[in-house]
């Protein structure tokens, strides 16, 4: 195997080396967690170093001198490798599920991006089983705008999931740099997460946190969708019902159909996420900025929305209407798979008008015209999807008219 330069990984002070040492030690169950706690309660972490960690563990009876003698010959692994064949380089970000450490797995002399979970979630029940799950899920996907999970394990208290490193910038820090996106770019950024999409749709997998955080850029300029540890099996009803009640995803970019997880996701919140996304990167805001939380959920599940042409004028209409018809707070109104979605992409790509966008549009203003109607009446089922109640009104107008015909013809012949 290649010898790894261990410049790469930046020289460490006492105190974090007595961390790491102790978290190594714990996770080769060489200590357990209460002797850390209590050695470290009579015994703060200062500047100590991991020779003299050490001399003190053995001194204080918590190691025996061999298992102190094995520990020192190991110690450059240890210390930089919490976890066995991966070498950790550096901190890359941090999100609600844990840290992303950027570093090299050993066998095949590669960097991986490592997500280490947040002790206070591994502590949860259940939760580290759902993660491993999670990943062999995950795993299950090989696609150009996916990216790549490769595994995932426990060391002790640490529960880890490695995936393919990229090497950025995420779309959400491109964003924060005070990019506003060219329509064409993002088009072509758009196509490559539909189709990521695609790929995970076919396979019944669905993401449910489609933002910018989560959209990679390659220097080749590829695009890669991260972050698949939400995703799972649309039909893993167990998983459906832990969740019930609670608000899955980012308030910037969640599907109304989501907020209060009343409704079982399925692919149409990625494509109203994606939408969202779009609609941020084109106009520099979200579709739905607000103050607070609850603010921004209300919004999206009953303000309307803003057409990204009417904040950016240079878009096109085309554009405007597919991030609206992505968009829609009916599922039923929105395209209804990835693949509706690219065909609309690449028509525009081509300098098309979207055929599908433009059609679903003008039937979406009559049946949400429609729905105000069963609303006025008070008759609208909470969970009625808006199209069927559309589509039931639709039909009674129709009957009435063929009535009223009828009627006349009758009235006529008397
Ligand atoms: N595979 C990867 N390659 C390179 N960098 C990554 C990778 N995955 C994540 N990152 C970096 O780590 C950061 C944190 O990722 P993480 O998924 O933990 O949080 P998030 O997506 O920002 O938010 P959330 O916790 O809500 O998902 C990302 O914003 C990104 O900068
Ligand atoms: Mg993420």
């Amino acid at each position: 195997m290649a010898d790894i330069p261990r410049t790469e990984a930046p020289p460490l002070s006492g105190k974090e080396e007595e961390e790491r040492l102790l978290k190594a030690l714990i996770g080769r169950e060489l200590l357990t967690n209460e002797e850390a706690r209590e050695f470290l309660s009579d015994r703060p972490a200062g500047e100590r170093g991991a020779h003299e960690l050490l001399r003190q563990l053995v001194q204080f009876n918590y190691l025996t001198p061999h298992q102190a003698r094995r520990a020192l010959e190991n110690l450059e692994n240890w210390l930089h490798q919490p976890i066995p064949g991966f070498q950790i380089l550096e901190k890359l970000g941090q999100g609600s599920m844990g840290v992303v450490y950027k570093a090299r797995q050993l066998s095949v002399n590669r960097l991986v991006a490592i997500k280490v979970l947040h002790s206070k979630l591994a502590s949860k029940p259940g939760y580290v089983e759902r993660l491993l799950k999670e990943a062999h899920v995950a795993a299950m996907l090989s696609h150009n705008n996916i990216v790549q999970a490769i595994s995932a394990g426990s060391v002790g208290p640490l529960h880890y999931f490695v995936m393919e490193y990229v090497e950025g910038p995420t779309i959400k820090q491109e964003l924060d740099a005070g990019k506003i996106f060219e329509e064409r770019e993002a088009l072509e950024i758009a196509l490559q997460i539909a189709q990521a999409l695609e790929h995970a749709h076919r396979r019944q997998l669905i993401h449910r946190d489609v933002k910018p955080a989560n959209i990679l850029r390659t220097p080749e300029g590829l695009v890669k969708l991260a972050d698949l540890g939400l995703a799972r099996r649309v039909q893993d009803e167990e998983r459906a019902e832990e969740e019930r009640g609670t608000t899955i995803g980012t308030p910037y970019y969640i599907a109304p159909e989501l907020i209060g997880g009343q409704v079982e996701a399925d692919i149409r919140a990625d494509i109203y996420s994606l939408g969202a996304t779009l609609y941020h990167m084109v106009t520099g805001r979200p579709p739905f900025p607000g103050q607070s939380t609850l603010e921004v959920l209300q919004k999206h599940l009953s303000e309307e929305l803003i057409p990204p042409d009417h904040v950016n004028t240079r878009l096109s209409t085309g554009f405007g209407e597919v991030i609206e018809m992505t968009m829609m707070k009916d599922r039923n109104l929105r395209y209804q798979d990835p693949g509706e979605l690219i065909t609309d992409l690449e028509a525009l790509l081509r300098g098309e008008p979207p055929k599908l966008a433009r059609k679903k549009l003008s039937y979406a203003d009559l049946s949400q015209l429609a729905q105000g109607e069963v609303e006025a009446d008070g008759r609208a089922a909470p969970e009625a999807p808006l199209g069927k109640v559309s589509a039931f009104w639709f039909y009674v107008a129709v009957a009435a008219l063929v009535l009223s015909v009828l009627l006349n013809l009758l009235l006529l012949s008397l």
